[in-house]
């Protein structure tokens, strides 16, 4: 922001937005006794939430006040996370119990150059590399983390499609009510 120098121990917004999602509802109060840069006040706006801070430096007030005023209280960010939050977690061995997936099956990446094949046990494998999706991805691709659910991808009807597809598919299966009973 203009002149004014970030916090040099601003929190990353991604973190608050956790926290309060976690612990406020829309239109609660926030309080911050040590409110530094505002990223609280920040968050609290984007998410629907009112706030309170405290802070007893005057250039962290202004670069507060600036940056607040320049969050957009954002119905999307608010329903986006909010839904993230409620997701409910699809562990990939579901998709094998639910018969989206059998022991055996191929996985590739989206262009169908990397492959793995399904475990019965919930792991994949390709060559000497054993674990989740997530950690097999990461590791053929020499990355520090991997989202397994979109880099993995399986033919379907003719098409390569992600995981990701199947997962939207059972949770809305077990969130209606058609599959609960199978699951532990
Ligand atoms: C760790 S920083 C907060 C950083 C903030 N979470 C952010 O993301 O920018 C703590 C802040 O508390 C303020 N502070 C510490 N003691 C205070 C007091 N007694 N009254 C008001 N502010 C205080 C400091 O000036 C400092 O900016």
């Amino acid at each position: 922001m203009d002149g004014v120098k970030a916090h040099p121990t601003q929190k990353p917004e991604a973190l608050l937005a956790r926290v309060l999602l976690s612990a406020s509802n829309p239109g609660d109060v926030i309080l911050d006794p040590f409110f530094g840069t505002g990223t609280t006040g920040a968050v609290a706006k984007k998410l629907g939430r009112q706030w309170i801070g405290i802070e007893r430096e005057k250039e962290y007030i202004t670069y507060a006040i600036k940056r607040i005023s320049a969050a957009e209280a954002s119905a999307e960010d608010t329903i986006t996370l909010a839904n993230k939050r409620e997701e409910m977690r699809i562990p990939f061995g579901w998709l094998l119990e639910h018969g989206f997936l059998k022991p055996g099956a191929e996985l590739t990446d989206a262009k169908g150059k990397l492959s793995a094949k399904v475990h019965a046990d919930g792991n994949i494998i390709t060559g000497n590399h054993r674990g989740s999706i997530h950690k097999v991805g990461a590791l053929l691709q020499n990355a520090p983390s991997c989202n397994g659910w979109t880099y993995w991808h399986v033919k379907r009807n003719g098409k390569n499609v992600p995981i990701d597809d199947m997962r939207r598919e059972l949770r809305a299966q077990i969130e209606s009510g058609a599959g609960s009973a199978t699951i532990q």
